[in-house]
């Protein structure tokens, strides 16, 4: 067998006369008559090959046989292009190797799909056959990001004195909001373990251990339905520290993300970054996740809509609920789009409705053209113009409703405009913090409070008299770290008081007997000497997707599941052996039906 010497990335002008052996697949076949051209194709790049019947018959003989895909290697002389066909917009298009001998490594069948038209492809299509989807160099690429950030993460812990350590995936169930995946345990009848959806208890006793500095890029399991930015199986930069406090936990954690943006886009974040609060968050973008390279700030003008004739804003502020809007640049927007496509795309996030104003100077005086002119009297529209400092051309949207249903809309409202106005530099980063949430959101349904992070978060201490009086008051040591839109981790100071974790539990209805069985032994931990401690957890699959500029969770995933999650290279989630089913003492419902059956048959 030919052994490769160099790869088909590597070679250039300089290299012209070295005799070397590439290996790899036919990207691309040419027959030019008396040559015949291949492009050699491998992680590294790609490289022309040229087949000369005067020179060498019989690797040309050959070479006309090999078809796209099939593995082969060749052997020659590394040779300037000829004038006129060198091609610039590849490192190696100045050079060709001229082969002296070809071998064949291996046949491939007609590929699914090219390589080159994947991106048109189907997804369904490529992830069947991920094995050809994963030759495309976009995809080598990110996965080549992913493995560089990786080892980014690990060596700058690593010079910090943190240890990566392992916690289990056959585990007990940790409360972190989402459905578990269960394992049955062959050897503990009727018993299973839940596969983690972090390790956050683990980590949480691995500082009561003593450990001080923990990380681990870490999968964790959610058995949540899959969106664009959200999988199953995902992983995460995980992390706990002692004997710290938020400022120590951002602090650290502003520095990695400076570093990993400086040397995979060699783009420098400021640091300290921005920080937002919860409440600020929700006034102005209408999310705690907002996206601030564009202002375009939401208004809660319910004070002003009150004294208007308009019907639809008075009743909704006297039902409890607001009147809040955005004033956005430009006329882009007909009257149609706005009564079709953007009513239509807040009603998709519950609001009744869409109101609008466009504004126009007359005699100096900006004022609003529209339907809603009439119910506002001049000086009240000229209240609503300062508030927004709106100028002429812009155009003012309202929704009126409960504050959640307008923030609901609002937010990926304003999201919405930014795009399609253009209004962002799409290679642009803003990163925030957002911090002072709320301990415990209330539970509508349920009559009771949830956490709004987890129920480990330790309350801020000035605020910890109110976990008797005023729950709902009760501000907590979370953080959130959130770029572009997009929640790319979070964190927290934990409780480390027995007494203070058992009263957050009363407080999220969480039976003593309940916290017992749960974690039991967790809170048995905290009472042997539970040192201060904090730590955060990055999506790492959401990080990739933004140094890559990806949409789509699946394409930053080797092995991805599908928005039913499926694997559908593996077909997997699949049925089992029955046999198997009989060592775990589960009877599935098809199991059962076919014993029924075969009970009846032998009636
Ligand atoms: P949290 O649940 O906020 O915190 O998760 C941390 C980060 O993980 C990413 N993430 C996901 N990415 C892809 N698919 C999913 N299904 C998914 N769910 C979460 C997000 C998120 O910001 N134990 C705490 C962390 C801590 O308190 O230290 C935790 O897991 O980017």
């Amino acid at each position: 067998m030919l052994k490769r010497t160099h790869t088909c990335g590597q070679l250039r002008l300089s290299d012209a006369g070295k005799k070397v052996t590439l290996a790899g697949w036919a990207h691309s076949y040419r027959d030019h008559g008396n040559l015949v051209f291949i492009d050699l194709r491998d992680k590294f790049g790609l490289t022309q090959l040229v087949f000369n019947p005067v020179t060498h018959p019989q690797a040309h003989k050959l070479a006309k046989t090999v078809r796209c895909e099939w593995v082969i290697a060749a052997k020659g002389l590394i040779q300037p292009r000829s004038e006129g066909m060198e091609n610039p917009k590849l490192p190696t298009g100045q050079i060709e190797l001229a082969v002296e001998q070809l071998e064949i490594l291996n046949v491939s069948k007609t590929p699914p799909f090219e390589i080159d038209g994947a991106e048109k492809t189907g997804e369904e299509l490529r992830l069947t056959s991920r094995y050809i989807d994963l030759r495309r160099p976009r995809m080598q690429e990110i996965l080549r990001v992913r493995h560089r950030v990786a080892k980014i993460v690990r060596d700058y812990f690593d010079r910090l004195g943190f240890l990566e350590i392992e916690t289990p995936f056959l585990a007990k169930s940790t409360p972190e909001g989402a459905r578990d995946f269960l394992v049955p345990s062959r050897l503990h009848k009727d018993c299973f373990y839940a596969l983690p959806q972090s390790p956050q208890l683990f980590k949480q006793i691995l500082m009561v251990g003593g450990l001080d500095k923990y990380f681990q890029i870490v999968r964790c399991f959610r058995d949540e339905d899959p969106r664009a930015d959200r999988q199953a199986e995902f992983t995460q930069i995980d992390v706990e520290m002692s004997f710290v406090d938020t400022n120590d936990v951002i602090g650290v954690h502003e520095n990695l993300i400076a570093k990993i943006w400086k040397k995979i886009l060699d783009v420098d974040v400021k640091a300290p970054m921005r920080r937002l609060s919860y409440k600020e968050a929700l006034d102005d973008y209408g999310t705690d996740r907002p996206d601030l390279r564009f202002d375009m700030k939401l208004k809660d003008i319910s004070d002003i809509a009150e004294k208007s004739t308009f019907k639809v804003f008075t009743s909704a502020v006297e039902k409890g609920g607001i009147v809040k809007g955005l004033c956005a640049p430009g006329q882009k927007y007909s009257r149609s789009d706005i009564e079709k496509t953007l009513t239509g795309f807040v009603a998709d996030y519950g609001a009744k409705g869409l109101v609008w104003a466009k504004l126009k100077k007359e005699n100096g005086k900006l004022s609003f053209v529209g339907g809603l002119s009439k119910f506002f009297d001049p000086q009240l529209q000229q209240k609503i113009i300062k508030r927004f400092k709106a100028k002429e051309g812009d155009m003012l949207l309202f929704v009126a409703d409960s504050k959640s249903v307008a923030n609901k809309a609002l937010a990926p409202l304003r999201c919405k405009l930014a795009k399609d106005l253009k209004l962002y530099d799409k290679k642009s980063f803003e990163f925030v913090w957002v911090i002072d949430f709320p301990l415990f959101e209330f539970n509508e349904d349920e009559k009771r409070y949830d956490s709004l992070h987890h129920p480990f978060t330790a309350p801020v201490p000035e605020d910890l008299d109110k976990l008797e009086t005023d729950p709902a008051g009760v501000r907590s040591q979370a953080y959130d770290i959130v770029v572009n839109g997009s929640e790319i981790g979070g964190g927290s100071i934990r409780i480390h008081n027995m007494k203070v974790q058992q009263k957050v539990f009363d407080l999220l209805s969480i039976s003593k007997k309940q916290a017992q069985q749960q974690f039991g032994f967790f809170l048995k931990a905290l009472e042997y000497g539970a040192p201060p401690h904090g730590g955060i957890a990055f999506g790492l699959d959401r990080l990739i997707m933004l140094l890559t500029g990806t949409e789509n969770i699946r394409d930053v995933i080797a092995f991805p599941k599908t928005q039913r999650g499926q694997c559908l290279l593996t077909d997997a989630p699949s049925e089992v052996d029955p046999k198997q089913l009989e060592e775990l003492n589960l009877r599935t419902q098809k199991h059962l039906r076919a014993i029924e059956q075969n009970t009846n048959d032998q009636k």
